[in-house]
């Protein structure tokens, strides 16, 4: 008589497949039990799961390369960004801007993420409704990453729509839509007639202008210059705002947790770190092989894409004890929902930042707030995970 477990199907992983981003999780406890290394042969790609080999792959950049981009599909432009450069040419560049993003850099933001985040939420609080994501977790951090570039508050929207874009994915499809290159180059022309502005004597002083110079010193070159702020504006933008939804949604999903959070504010900052543990909003970063690699009896060749999937190892069993569980005071900044190695993420200390300033706002103006779960919309994407909607209903102010 067969059993249900001898008539299972093997575990199948595509990040494409939208019936996966409702819930990734058990597919992910799959893979890491039964195909550690598992291999996507529609899309040809690989896949990790399990946190000490994302964690080693993530350091060893020798043999796991950004070069050729870090997501599933090739890539389609030959512009190095910082994301997708190994050393020497990553050192240079992540050199130049590091200390601009380091928690002491960032602190002094504190003030002005929390005036946005209480104008934000002002117009809502008499209606008893607000989507946390539309109307405040998707605004906050393009408004604080347009401060830090420079960029007139009136062009925030047109912005993040074009962001929005780039990241999107259709069902079932591995390139980026007509729509994402579209916004790219509109992105492209949008940071060039920025820079020609300055050029032609507009002067500012914030990051745009610190690369600039570095440019006229010859430090950098054009085309580096509007990968570092291609790279800013998206990655600072959607992820941020994700991890707020995410945030909102668990504290409804476990009460007992939201409750302990309420009468012990202190533990916030663990509690982001539970969030970005449990349900963190980039869940997979690729690499491309620059050698055989074997692993658990597998062996990934040459040049292959490898998906590491950072939020997977962070469910590991094998790492974290109860890891399916969500435990606000756990406090594990281990985890690899910042990524780690040379790559690991550079604007963590102000996504931290935002989310806590958002979170004490939030809590704060709203008091006791439940999802209107019949309102969530999910995004749409191999990588970032997280609500394009987030109804949330309180009593009104
Ligand atoms: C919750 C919010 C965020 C999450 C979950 C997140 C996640 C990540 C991850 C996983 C990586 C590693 C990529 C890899 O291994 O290939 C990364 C890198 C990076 N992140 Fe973030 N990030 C967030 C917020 C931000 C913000 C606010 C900024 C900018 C101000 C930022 C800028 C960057 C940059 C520039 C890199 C590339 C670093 C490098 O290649 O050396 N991120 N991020």
């Amino acid at each position: 008589m067969a059993t249900t477990t001898l008539s299972r199907e093997p575990v199948n992983y595509d990040p494409f497949d939208y019936a996966l981003h409702d819930d990734p999780y058990p597919v992910y406890r799959r893979l890491r039990d039964e195909a550690p290394v598992f291999h996507n042969k529609k899309f040809n790609f690989w896949a990790l799961s399990r946190y000490e080999d994302c964690a080693n792959a993530a350091r060893d950049f020798r043999t796991f390369s950004s070069a050729q981009g870090t997501s599933l599909e090739d890539l389609k432009a030959q512009v190095e960004y910082l994301i997708n450069t190994d050393p020497p040419v990553h050192t240079k560049l992540r050199h130049l801007i590091s200390n601009l993003f380091t928690p002491q850099q960032v602190a002094p933001l504190e003030d002005a993420v929390r005036q946005m985040a209480r104008e934000l939420l002002a117009p809502h609080l008499a209606t008893g409704r607000i989507d946390i994501i539309g109307d405040f977790a998707a605004k906050l951090p393009m408004a604080i990453i347009c401060r830090l570039l420079g960029f007139p508050r009136e062009d925030e929207d047109m912005l993040r729509a074009w962001t929005d874009s780039v990241v999107h994915r259709e069902e079932g499809k591995f390139e980026m839509p007509d729509e994402g290159m579209h916004a790219t180059l509109k992105l492209y022309d949008y940071f060039n007639q920025d820079m020609a502005k300055r050029a032609e004597g507009q002067t500012r002083e914030d990051i745009i202008a610190m690369l600039m110079q570095a440019e006229a010193e010859g430090r950098l070159k054009h085309d580096d210059v509007v990968g570092y702020i291609y790279i800013l504006s998206i990655a600072g933008n959607e992820t941020t705002t994700k991890l707020i939804g995410n945030i909102c949604y668990q504290l409804h999903k476990h009460p007992d947790q939201a409750a302990l959070l309420r009468s012990d504010m202190a533990l916030l900052p663990s509690a982001i770190e539970e969030v970005m543990r449990f349900d963190g909003p980039t869940q997979m970063m690729a690499r491309t092989t620059t050698r055989d690699v074997s692993l658990h009896g597998e062996t990934i060749p040459a040049g292959a894409k490898v998906a590491l999937i950072f939020t997977s190892a962070n469910r590991d069993e094998r790492k974290y004890k109860d890891a399916e569980s969500f435990d606000i005071r756990r406090n594990a900044r281990d985890h690899l929902g910042f990524g780690g190695g040379l790559h690991a993420c550079l604007g963590a200390a102000l996504a931290r930042l935002e989310a806590k300033v958002a979170m004490e706002e939030i809590i704060a103006a709203l008091g006791h707030f439940e999802v209107d779960e019949s309102g969530l919309d999910r995004m749409h994407s191999p990588s970032v995970r997280g609500f394009t909607h987030v109804p949330l209903r309180f009593d009104p102010k």
